[in-house]
């Protein structure tokens, strides 16, 4: 896949769109992006907006119907291109319209929230939640290129920011042991620069793509702390109606498998107090009571991952080196949850 960064992406940006001399151009944004980023995007070439409200729970049927009909209703063909602008909610859901109307035209993703530059944006999948469980539907199918503009993150929130700052630690963890301690250094100290750091993070991330697009086996490792965190994740936002970013939700998932990690997978306890503690230096803690973990639970048995009903964990051997495909009995999850808690 490829991917341009700062100011490059804008020439290569207006250079592709003058050669494959689109029919017609669409800028998906969500209410946030169109009011922060669509200003900020000097596009040389004629495009029509489509907009829909911002956050996690439109992007369902109800907001792709939509989309799918503006893209009809403005006369968009196979030969047009859509440019999705904004975070992980608007590159997954336009990714997904994309892919799909007209069995398909291309589509160029601009990242404007961390998570969507070192995460979401990256990797080709495409998608949306559906009956309240995230991600159930979609497709897996590149941009033609990903944009990554910083510029764009300064008005992103704090919370949003450490949202995708979870998924970098989680590159971290996964892969490379120095890049977690410059993590945990800029975060802490304010050494090194963001923009080098979003670099090694893209490159991880495409690095395991470019060898397991599908996800037979090392794309995997992606999913660490994504098991529970995805569970936390659609408990909280669903069924508890108390908002969390997929990042912080990512973050306890982290903890919660690092833990198990020490218990069935030979991570050091010493490197588990270490993971715990940078993650909770971060992320404020929540609580969650025993009818909560059963819940979460019973959310992770329909998470899509799972092949027969059985649910598989990213578990770490150590830091900056995982397995995938591990299987662990269901009461160390309430231990887990236990560690997590005190
Ligand atoms: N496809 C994948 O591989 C993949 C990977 C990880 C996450 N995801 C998905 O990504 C979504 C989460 O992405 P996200 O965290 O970017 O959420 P998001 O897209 O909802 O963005 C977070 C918030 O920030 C606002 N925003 C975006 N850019 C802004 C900017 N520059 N300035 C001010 N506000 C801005 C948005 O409007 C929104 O309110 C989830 O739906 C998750 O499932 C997909």
């Amino acid at each position: 896949m490829r991917y341009y960064f700062e100011n490059e992406g804008l020439i290569r940006l207006n250079d592709y769109i003058k050669k494959s001399k689109p029919s017609k151009i669409v800028v998906i944004t969500d209410t946030n992006t169109k009011q922060f980023c669509l200003p900020k995007l000097p596009l040389n070439h004629k495009f029509t907006n489509v907009n829909f409200e911002a956050g996690d729970v439109y992007k369902n049927i109800d907001t792709l119907k939509e989309i799918w009909e503006k893209l009809l209703s403005l006369g968009l063909d196979k030969k047009s291109l859509i440019i999705n602008l904004g975070g992980g909610v608007v590159t997954d859901i336009g990714g997904f319209a994309a892919s799909t109307f007209k069995r398909g035209v291309k589509f160029i993703h601009i990242p404007t929230t961390l998570l969507g530059m070192v995460d979401a944006a990256i990797g080709g999948k495409n998608g949306i939640n559906f009956m309240g469980i995230k991600n159930q539907i979609g497709t897996i199918v590149q941009p033609e290129f990903v944009w990554i503009y910083s510029e764009f993150l300064k008005t992103l929130p704090k919370e949003e920011f450490d949202s995708g700052f979870a998924e970098m630690l989680k590159h971290g963890l996964i892969k490379d042991a120095g890049y977690w301690k410059e993590l945990v250094d800029f975060y802490k100290n304010k050494t090194g620069s963001l923009s080098g750091l979003i670099k090694k993070s893209v490159e991880i991330k495409n690095t395991i793509i470019a060898e397991d697009p599908y996800e037979h086996g090392i794309r995997k490792f992606l999913n660490f702390g994504h098991t529970l965190g995805h569970a936390i994740e659609s408990y909280l936002n669903y069924n508890l109606n108390q908002p969390i970013t997929h990042g912080k939700s990512v973050a306890i998932g982290m903890i919660l498998e690092a833990w198990l990690s020490y218990r069935v997978n030979g991570l050091s306890y010493n490197e588990l107090k270490e993971i715990k503690a940078n993650i909770n230096s971060i992320y404020t803690r929540i609580n969650f009571s025993t009818s909560d973990i059963t819940e979460i639970i019973n959310l992770m048995r329909y998470d899509k991952k799972n092949v027969n009903g059985v649910v598989k964990y990213v578990l770490l051997n150590k830091i900056g080196n995982a397995d995938f495909d591990k299987e662990i009995p269901e009461d160390l999850i309430h231990a887990a949850f236990n560690y997590y808690l005190i």
